[in-house]
This record gives C-alpha cells, sequence and structure tokens, in this order.
C-alpha cells in the first residue's frame, strides 16, 4: 500500500505543524526512520498526506494532525480555584487562558492552596481518559510537611493507609530533605480523591504546609513559572496520549 497522496501536504510540514520542530528538524527525522503513516514507515522526503485522515506516529506515538486540538499545561498558583469560571468570582483558571480562540476546560483540580501542573484542553478523549479510573495516570507531588519522616514511613505508604474514604498506597516516596521541625518530600500516586495528599500525610503525622504537583504521567511542570502556560505538542503530547491508551 503506498501511503503517498499527490494531492495530500508534506510530511515534514505536517509534523512541523504538530510541534516537532522546524522543517528541517521533522525531515531528519523521516530521514531517521522514526515516522510511520497508516502503519508503514516512511523514510522519502517527499511524501504528502492528507492531514484529515492519515494516522502518523513518531517513534511509536501517536501525532494530533488536528491543529484546533490543544493542549496546555498551566502552572497554577496558589489561590486560584481549578475551575473556569468561579461563582463567587475568585480567582479561577479562566484568566490564564483568556488570551486563547478555543474553549478549553480543565483536566482535573488542584485543590485551591495547591500549585503546580494542571492540563487544560478542548480535546474531550483525552480529558475524558485522564481522568477516567481505569486509565488514572500517576501524578507527583512535592510537599513541605510539619515533622522530620522517619525512615520506613515510605515503606508504609506503599502498603497502604485506610482513610475515611478507603485505602489509599503511593507508587513512590522520596524523602529530598528534612530538618528537626519539617521535612520535604515527593509523592507519587494514581489517585482523583479529594485532598488525597494532604490526607494522607496528615493521617501519618505530618501535616502538609506547602503542595506542589510536578507531573501528571509523562509531562513535567519543569521550570515552568506560577501563573505561565505552554502548549504540550509533538513527542510530549504523544506519551501523554499513549499513556491513555490513545
Ligand atoms: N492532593 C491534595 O491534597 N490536593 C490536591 O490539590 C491534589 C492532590
Amino acid at each position: 500500500m503506498n501511503v503517498h497522496d499527490p494531492a495530500g501536504v508534506r510530511l515534514q510540514k505536517v509534523l512541523a505543524a504538530a510541534g516537532f520542530g522546524s522543517r528541517r528538524a521533522c525531515e531528519a527525522i523521516i530521514d531517521a526512520g522514526r515516522v510511520s503513516v497508516d502503519g508503514q514507515q516512511v523514510r522519502e522526503l517527499g511524501t504528502r498526506v492528507d492531514p484529515r485522515t492519515a494516522v502518523i506516529h513518531v517513534d511509536g506515538l501517536r501525532v494530533q494532525l488536528d491543529d484546533s486540538v490543544v493542549t496546555i499545561a498551566l502552572h497554577k498558583p496558589a489561590g486560584v480555584y481549578s475551575t473556569m469560571a468561579d461563582e463567587q468570582g475568585r480567582p479561577d483558571l479562566s484568566a490564564y487562558v483568556a488570551d486563547r480562540p478555543e474553549r478549553l476546560f480543565h483536566v482535573g483540580r488542584l485543590d485551591a492552596e495547591t500549585e503546580g501542573l494542571i492540563l487544560l484542553t478542548n480535546d474531550g478523549e483525552l480529558a475524558h481518559r485522564l481522568t477516567h479510573p481505569s486509565y488514572e495516570v500517576a501524578k507527583t507531588y512535592v510537599a513541605n510537611v510539619e515533622g522530620r519522616v522517619a525512615k520506613g514511613l515510605g515503606r508504609e505508604l506503599a502498603r497502604g493507609i485506610e482513610l475515611d474514604d478507603g485505602p489509599v498506597a503511593v507508587d513512590r516516596f522520596t524523602v529530598l530533605e528534612t530538618t528537626p521541625n519539617a521535612s520535604l518530600v515527593e509523592v507519587t500516586l494514581h489517585e482523583g480523591r479529594n485532598h488525597i495528599v494532604r490526607r494522607l500525610l496528615e493521617e501519618v503525622g505530618h501535616p502538609v504546609t506547602r503542595l506542589v504537583r510536578t507531573s501528571i504521567g509523562p509531562i513535567r511542570l519543569g521550570h515552568l513559572k506560577p501563573g505561565r502556560t505552554r502548549a504540550v505538542e509533538g513527542t510530549e503530547l504523544g506519551r501523554l496520549m499513549s499513556a491513555v491508551g490513545l
């Protein structure tokens, strides 16, 4: 089967539009054999495809070709409510995407006082899967907590802790810093219940004084400053889509 469509758009142009770098960089990706169209590896730089129908993968990860579909990472500051239109007029997420033409919705919530990574998208299927328990991706938080965390707490948290609404177990727990009165810890878990990290750490005697979400599946907060956004595209978006079976 020939995937070349003479009436289509050059593959390197399609990939550049999807966030894989300059056309030159996309030519190198094609030349290296990293691209498939409709299941077939394509190394011909002259290949044209129909972006409305072609199924393109780079390094085995699906490429979103519809440029009206956008996904954005926001570093939500503390004090901002995770809604697009707060009924009481408190600070909400809408201000951070006010200049975008798309109608975006947020994927899940952070507590008002929790900072860090929240995703906004107009991709309904992606949002649905990211919040659905059967796909729920791992999320990582960095927490300042009261007290010196004892050795062995990680094992206890990995075995599971009973909360009022059922047990919770962490995937990973790392102590980043400790002083006699406080600790900085990193927690990874697959959970969407309300205040789950605060409740979990409080239950084991370490109330949280500051909480920052640093990743959602393969998407990292990185150096994004509070109140700033960036597009999630290219390989990063492909990894996120793969994490929820898209
Ligand atoms: N866990 C919490 O306690 N708060 C959040 O905002 C997210 C996870």
